[in-house]
């Protein structure tokens, strides 16, 4: 596809105002549940969404990079914190066109990369063993199927983005936010703006339990989170919105491959949780070291096993088998031209083996915006966040 050089517009005033914040500007880092497209810019990358049938709800049916039947869940964040249509669109892509890339980057940037994690290393490795409850080895190309369509690619090309290097974009970012605005007006800008981190998944699948002991993974972990966040707020980031690792042990791909009853795998899940509880230790640490500091934290594990554990309530008719894909529960192959597609897609809580469809996506942030409680998000929704003095 040319690429002109042009202004994008994705973030252009829509007519209607709903309740809503009014963020100035939104950053986005993380996997590939919020990438919008970074990672078709890696050259000699084929392991990407930018093809059919991703996409196939997406205006014109595009295949964009969402991992999704159409937009997905930073699409829905977005657009329920401010004036915007979606996702702002990728620093790679903006690169690429420096004549507007100032113009371009003061609503906001998405740095997510899908394959990518917490750690330097992870969608990196060359093979890894998984061993959970069923004692299964496989090399990390066929693991890798679970992001990545076409999964020669990104991980021997050392491509996905790591959240430490989407961080260093962000400081181009900042520095030329600083330049076109002027230091005051720059900093009043990033201080009210909101930096989404969706990240974690991919290095507990790197990191199984043979090769590394989960509380030793999650130590881990979370000490890289931790350098991660207070390089941010060095940058001037004060309102976080972190959104933890879903029931990873529920997916269709999981499901099919590792358990011998088609229910989910506990050892996967029980890590998630762990994630989700060292990471609300390591936020409040983080907030109370930093007194300026607003943050949000989502349990996308408790709200996603809420919808495994009621389909009906919740309105999804299939909450096991992905809509897209192909073997066991459509989850033993991409989804591609030429796999099982569902025509229902609304009913559906997974679009591909890892993926949640655009429906889920949209349940997900609505109740990462708005929800009251702490149950599912603490301790403030997105919409207190946004609204949050600092
Ligand atoms: C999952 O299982 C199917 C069928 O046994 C197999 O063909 C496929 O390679 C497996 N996928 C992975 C990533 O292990
Ligand atoms: C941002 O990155 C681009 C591309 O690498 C480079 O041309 C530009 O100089 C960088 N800007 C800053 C402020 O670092
Ligand atoms: C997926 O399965 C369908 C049958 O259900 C088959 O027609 C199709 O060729 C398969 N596609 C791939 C890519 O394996
Ligand atoms: C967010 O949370 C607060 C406190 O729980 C609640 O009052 C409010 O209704 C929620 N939704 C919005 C949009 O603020």
């Amino acid at each position: 596809m040319a690429r002109g050089c042009i202004l994008l517009l994705p973030l252009a005033i829509v007519a209607f105002n709903l309740a809503k914040a009014d963020v100035p500007a939104i950053f986005i880092f993380g996997d590939s549940t919020v990438d919008v497209g970074t990672n078709n810019n890696l050259e000699k990358c084929s392991a990407r969404a930018d093809m059919l049938y991703n996409g196939i709800d997406y205006p014109f049916s595009k295949p964009t990079g969402r991992f999704s039947n159409g937009q997905n869940t930073a699409d829905f964040i977005a657009r329920y914190l401010g004036d915007f249509i979606g996702s702002p669109p990728p620093f790679l892509s903006l690169l690429k066109c420096m004549s507007t890339f100032r113009s371009n980057i003061l609503h906001g940037v998405n740095f997510a990369s899908g394959g990518s994690g917490i750690l330097h290393d992870t969608g990196k490795k060359r093979f890894v063993s998984l061993s959970l409850s069923l004692s299964l080895y496989l090399p990390l190309d066929l693991f890798f199927a679970r992001f990545l369509p076409y999964y020669q690619a990104c991980t021997r090309q050392k491509k996905v983005v790591p959240l430490g290097q989407q961080i260093r974009q962000f400081a181009n970012v900042s520095a030329n936010i600083k330049a076109v605005l002027g230091l005051t007006e720059a900093d009043r800008l990033i201080s009210n703006s909101i930096f989404i981190i969706s990240a974690g998944s991919n290095d507990i699948f790197d990191n199984p339990p043979t090769s590394i002991s989960p509380p030793v993974l999650i130590t881990e972990l979370q000490s890289a989170y931790a350098i991660h966040l207070e390089n941010l707020h060095k940058l001037g980031a004060k309102k976080f919105g972190i959104i933890s690792v879903p029931p990873i042990g529920c997916c269709p791909f999981v499901r099919a491959n590792y358990s011998a009853t088609g229910d989910c795998v506990d050892d996967l899940n029980a890590i998630a949780r762990a994630f989700y509880d060292s990471t609300d230790a390591l936020l409040r640490q983080f907030s109370s070291d930093f007194k300026e500091v607003k943050y949000s934290l989502g349990n996308t594990y408790l709200m996603t096993m809420n919808l495994i554990d009621n389909p009906v309530a919740s309105g999804f008719k299939n909450v096991k088998t992905a809509c897209c894909g192909n073997g066991t529960f459509n989850g033993q192959s991409p989804c591609r031209v030429g796999a099982n597609l569902c025509s229902n897609r609304n009913d559906y809580l997974f679009w591909d083996m890892f993926h949640p469809t655009q429906a889920a996506s949209e349940l997900a942030a609505l109740t990462l915006v708005y929800a009251e409680g702490p149950e599912f998000v603490k301790p403030m929704n997105f919409s207190q966040l946004a609204g949050a003095d600092v």
